[in-house]
């Protein structure tokens, strides 16, 4: 019998269970959303992208030292990742302002942060992610003191670990959210995916935008802006 059971569809990726009960098979989608879903929208190929260009990363940072869910790409679309339960904080890292950032605290976008900034959020949908603090954390039992400290110091890891992936490919980093997911025993990974839907990465040279928020502020070129990441990083990686 085929395990192909659905466990849970997000905005962006379907999750299916597998024969074994600590993996799972997760499929990427070309649905693209924005603003807590309030706008909808295709971005063609942009599954296919994305899976790919989030195992290369989570290859990368396994080889430097960072656990993750990753296990093995089996198609374009598709890839086998350890079962985990998400913990439900969205950790944000920025470099630059930019977005929420920006809006909230009225630093012109674009501007240098002095030092990455860790922002945590409360994955909720209805709420709309709110921005929490450790002590909101910990009172709404998302994580544990020490479990938040090491989300922040694994983020602050990953930023230094991305930033000079991206710089090889003249990209900047400017902002990205990650996911993190408890394995049965307890272990803390890292889990969901790191993708121009969930970075903001500019060329280096022109300051271009090449990531989703090309698709949130209708800036056209959408798909060549993922394609464009996507064969730069791919380059990288070959050489
Ligand atoms: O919107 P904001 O400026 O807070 O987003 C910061 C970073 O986190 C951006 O790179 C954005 O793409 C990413 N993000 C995300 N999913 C969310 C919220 C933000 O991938 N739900």
């Amino acid at each position: 019998v085929l395990a192909t059971e659905l466990l849970y569809e997000g905005k962006a990726k379907k999750v299916y269970a597998t024969e074994q009960a600590d993996v799972v098979r997760v499929v990427y989608k070309d649905d693209a959303t924005a603003f807590n879903g309030q706008k909808k929208g295709q971005i063609v190929g942009k599954g296919s992208i994305n899976n790919q260009m989030s195992n290369l990363l989570f290859s990368y940072l396994e080889s430097n030292g960072v656990a993750t869910h990753f296990i093995e790409e089996l198609s374009e679309r598709e890839t086998l990742v350890r079962k985990v339960e998400i913990v439900p904080i969205e950790v944000i890292v920025r470099n630059i302002a930019a977005g929420s950032f920006t809006k909230r605290l009225g630093v012109a976008e674009g501007t240098d942060l002095t030092e990455p900034l860790v922002e945590f959020c409360y994955k909720n949908d209805e709420l709309g992610d709110p921005l929490i603090t450790d002590d909101h954390a910990i009172v709404l039992h998302l994580a544990t003191r020490e479990e938040l400290a090491a989300l922040r110091r694994q983020a602050l890891e990953i930023d230094r670990l991305l930033q000079a992936k991206f710089a090889e490919c003249d990209l900047i980093l400017v902002d990205f959210k990650l996911e993190f997911g408890r394995l049965a025993d307890g272990t803390i990974v890292l889990a969901d995916e790191i993708s121009p839907d969930t970075c903001r990465l500019w060329d280096v040279h022109t300051r271009k935008k090449l990531d989703k928020d090309r698709f949130r502020q209708d800036l056209g070129d959408v798909e060549d802006a993922y394609q464009e990441v996507f064969a730069r990083i791919r380059k990288g990686q070959s050489q």
